[in-house]
């Protein structure tokens, strides 16, 4: 884990800056847990969770899902959220880029990640790869929301470098590129849909 990112997170919370955190969950998500894309209820592993709006769509859905994230502040919000829906969810405070320090059975159905990896420092990012693949049942899918590549003199100061399609194809090379549906917001992103081999 990056220490400065990690510190960046806790002092965003604990100021209450949290501009992604919209309190709802994004058309893409809904789409795969109710609308035309629906898929079979099962696992679901939400990476970089925060407070927990997308864990907790996903649980009253009837998804067995499990929240991780490095900010205790956000799990805390996240848990008091949960408990006030009355859902069981298992959040946890930890490290994406360490899941197999954790009690974390693999074998998840669903994937979601908005917001998390294109935070990650680059060097982190393979070994983010190599989780999400450990922990995605075969069939599985990946749904992961990153900003577009911005280059370094047009981007606000600590916003992340993004990704282009090809790095993520090449990135989570063990998955399917089924989808790069560009994303609504006025800067570059994109909504990514894999599925593991
Ligand atoms: C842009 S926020 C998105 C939060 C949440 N997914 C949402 O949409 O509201 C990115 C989240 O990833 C978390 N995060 C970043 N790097 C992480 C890491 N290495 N391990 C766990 N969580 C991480 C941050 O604490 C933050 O909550």
């Amino acid at each position: 884990m990056s220490f400065f990112t990690n510190l960046r997170f806790r002092l965003m919370y604990r100021r209450g800056w949290t501009p992604w955190d919209r309190g709802v969950s994004p058309p893409e998500l809904i789409e795969v847990i109710e609308g035309a894309r629906r898929l079979p209820v099962g696992r679901a592993l939400d990476l970089g969770c925060g407070t927990g709006t997308t864990t907790v769509y996903m649980a009253g859905h009837g998804w067995d899902v499990t929240g991780v994230d490095f900010v205790p502040r956000a799990i805390r919000t996240a848990r008091a959220k949960a408990a006030t829906a009355r859902l069981p969810i298992a959040f946890l405070v930890g490290d994406v880029t360490r899941l197999h320090e954790y009690p974390i059975e693999p074998g998840f159905e669903l994937l979601f990640d908005q917001g998390c990896f294109h935070s990650l420092p680059e060097a982190a990012q393979p070994v983010y790869a190599l989780e999400v693949t450990r922990m995605a049942r075969s069939g599985g899918t990946f749904l992961l929301y990153a900003f577009g590549r911005q280059s370094a003199q047009r981007r606000p100061r600590f916003f992340p470098r993004g990704v282009t399609p090809d790095e993520v194809r090449a990135r989570f090379s063990a998955f399917d590129l089924v989808e790069a549906r560009p994303g609504t917001d006025p800067f570059s992103s994109h909504w990514y849909t894999m599925r593991r081999r």
